[in-house]
């Protein structure tokens, strides 16, 4: 199925430049290996509002899904957990526990990720870590189940 993307990087700093977005173009070529359309991408300091416009606005440009990395941590200024539940209609939690049930194969910091997925409208918002490897190995876990995610999240409603 077509599936369009919006990339989003949550850092301070990558913001700021004071250093190079390493994950969001990290990101945007596995988005490509999957098969699917890269259509924006932003980069936001770790503020919540700044992380929900960054989402609506790529949801007003048509992406069916979200991914996003940075912020998931533990330091005082990771809010990205936050400012995602705060806008969603739903969260899947299985995501997240895939995320961090496979991760804690490859590092034991990876119990102190915040790694969520959420439903925003009809757009599939997924969490990734700063980490560019980390993220990519997190989008790998889950990205089997996200094309009929996408397609459900797409069907008329029904009444049953
Ligand atoms: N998950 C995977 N698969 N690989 C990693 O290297 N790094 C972890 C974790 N999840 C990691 C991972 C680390 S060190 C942290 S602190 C958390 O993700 C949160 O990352 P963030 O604050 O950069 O979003």
């Amino acid at each position: 199925m077509h599936i369009n993307a919006g990339i989003i990087t949550v850092s301070d700093r990558a913001s700021k430049g004071l250093y190079d977005d390493l994950g969001g173009p990290a990101l945007k070529q596995a988005a490509a290996a999957y098969g699917w359309k890269v259509l924006t991408q932003s980069i936001v300091p770790d503020e919540k509002r700044e992380i929900q416009r960054a989402i609506r606005e790529q949801i007003a440009h048509g992406c069916h899904l979200i991914l996003t990395t940075g912020g998931t941590g533990v330091a005082a200024r990771d809010v990205t957990p936050e400012a995602v539940r705060a806008i969603a209609h739903r969260e899947l939690p299985g995501f997240g526990e895939a995320m961090r049930m496979e991760s804690l194969k490859l590092t034991k910091n990876a119990i102190l990720s915040r790694n969520l997925a959420v439903v925003v409208d009809k757009t599939l918002v997924i969490c990734l870590p700063g980490k560019p490897s980390g993220a990519l190995e997190c989008l790998g876990f889950v990205a089997a189940a996200i094309p009929h995610c996408i397609e459900v999240l797409g069907e008329a409603p029904t009444s049953c």
